[in-house]
């Protein structure tokens, strides 16, 4: 009763000191009048937010808070999301990989050129703690994040389909919803799976509803309908986690953007084995101009045996796996690898947005102010990591962002990408 009163005297008085999202807080926990609600855009969605927040935040047996205000769940592994999916009730977890892919490059040995040296790279919230064994680390969903989306339904999905189609003859297919792509492809060929070390930076985003990311995609079938996709790499996305934060992430679809898939754990498809690496969680530190360079190193494969894919974050952390039920096509092979960035740019103002791709450099200024993707790889059918054949570029506006591309013996095959975005050139 006094919880009612007390969040009827948030919303009614102080309403202008407080910030809107702790009132919608007071409003959901109050179950609150309909003025309050009405006032603060809550309404009879509060109740199905409170109901996704209960399905997405599972029990956690430690939390542990980040020093970016994130809330790190260590939720037992058989309790995650992962396990409310109907296919899933009877899985048996796989603690490993049944297959790893042999490694071409010894990653860790230094560079002959000492000025490409690059640092390990973490996550924040190791700074306040361990999730301990047996559990996985789970981003707390909070009710601002849900209510920053279109609709609980589109929480935690992409609003379009976002693979960028090289051989689009249809300038509106290739111009997608504004999304922009500076990338590296192989089409053609079964791939078993695909790795690549990125480095990460904290491009400026313009606007909330705008992104920006760098990833490869793992496609399977045409860009119909059904397009398989599995997506791994860092994002800025206001939108999706509230701040400008460098963060991991996944994605999956089986049905081009439609009606499955999601990022990272936020609907129940992957299941995380990894105690140490929590998806959706900020990377730090992040490069600068001229200053320390950080990269993250990304393999997604598949297993042989089970037909899962598998994904493996740095050197050692395996991370966990998608089930191969989640796909059509993907449960056979990959018919296209895609390395790179990707931003959405809204015209909000009525030009080319000022989003950054990358360092928000181009590709031309190279090491330590133009961001890169190295030792780019594919999974062959034989289950080794082989240079990829074949190896083309695509960007929608060049002068907006761009793609080159590079050869040697410390990077294998490599290319820098990015841009500004709006400049004389991308007006
Ligand atoms: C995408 O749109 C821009 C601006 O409208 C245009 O200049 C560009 O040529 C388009 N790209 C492709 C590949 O059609
Ligand atoms: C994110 O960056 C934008 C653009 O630089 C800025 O306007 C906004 O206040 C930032 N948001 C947060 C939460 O820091």
């Amino acid at each position: 009763m006094w919880r009612r009163r007390m969040s009827a005297a948030h919303c009614s008085s102080r309403g202008r000191r407080v910030s809107k999202g702790l009132l919608a807080l007071f409003c959901l926990w109050g179950l609150l009048s309909p003025t309050c609600a009405a006032r603060f855009g809550v309404s009879r969605q509060s109740f199905e937010v409170k109901k996704h927040l209960k399905r997405l935040n599972k029990p956690a047996v430690k939390s542990i808070q980040s020093p970016d205000g994130d809330v790190i769940d260590c939720v037992h592994i058989s309790k995650q999301a992962a396990f409310d999916h109907p296919f899933l009730k009877d899985h048996k977890i796989q603690m490993r990989p049944g297959y790893h892919p042999e490694r071409l490059f010894d990653e860790d040995k230094e560079p002959e050129n000492p000025k490409q040296r690059v640092n390990p790279i973490t996550q924040l919230w190791h700074q306040n703690g361990k999730c301990p064994e047996g559990t996985v680390p789970v981003r707390r969903t909070k009710a601002e994040d849900v209510l920053r989306a279109s609709s609980v339904k589109r929480y935690g999905r992409k609003k379009h389909r976002s693979v960028p189609q090289p051989q689009s003859a249809d300038p509106d297919l290739v111009n997608q919803s504004g999304h922009q792509h500076a990338i590296a492809y192989v089409e053609g060929g079964k791939f078993y799976g695909a790795k690549a070390t990125i480095n990460v930076w904290e491009p400026k985003v313009l606007n909330p509803n705008e992104f920006s990311l760098s990833q490869l995609w793992i496609l399977g079938g045409a860009f119909g309908q059904d397009l398989n996709s599995i997506e791994a790499g860092w994002q800025v996305s206001p939108d999706l986690y509230g701040d400008n934060n460098t963060r991991l992430f996944t994605y999956w679809t089986s049905d081009a953007y439609q009606a499955t898939g999601c990022y990272n754990l936020l609907c129940s498809g992957f299941i995380q084995i990894n105690s140490e690496i929590a998806m959706g969680a900020s990377i730090s530190p992040v490069s600068g101009l001229h200053s320390p360079q950080y990269d993250i190193s990304i393999l997604i494969w598949k297993d042989p045996k089970e037909g899962h894919w598998w994904m493996q974050f740095g050197d050692g952390y395996v991370l966990g796996y998608w089930p191969s039920f989640l796909f059509s096509y993907l449960t056979d092979s990959a018919s296209i690898i895609e390395w790179g960035g990707e931003v959405v740019n809204t015209e909000a103002d009525g030009h080319h947005t000022s989003t950054q791709m990358g360092s928000g450099r181009f590709p031309d200024e190279g090491f330590t102010k133009a961001s890169y993707f190295r030792n780019i790889q594919v999974v062959d059918h034989s289950n080794n990591l082989k240079a990829p054949k074949g190896l083309n570029t695509f960007t929608e506006q060049s002068n907006c962002y761009d793609v080159q591309m590079g050869k040697n013996d410390d990077w294998g095959h490599f290319f820098y990408y990015g841009g500004p975005g709006r400049n004389p050139k991308c007006p």
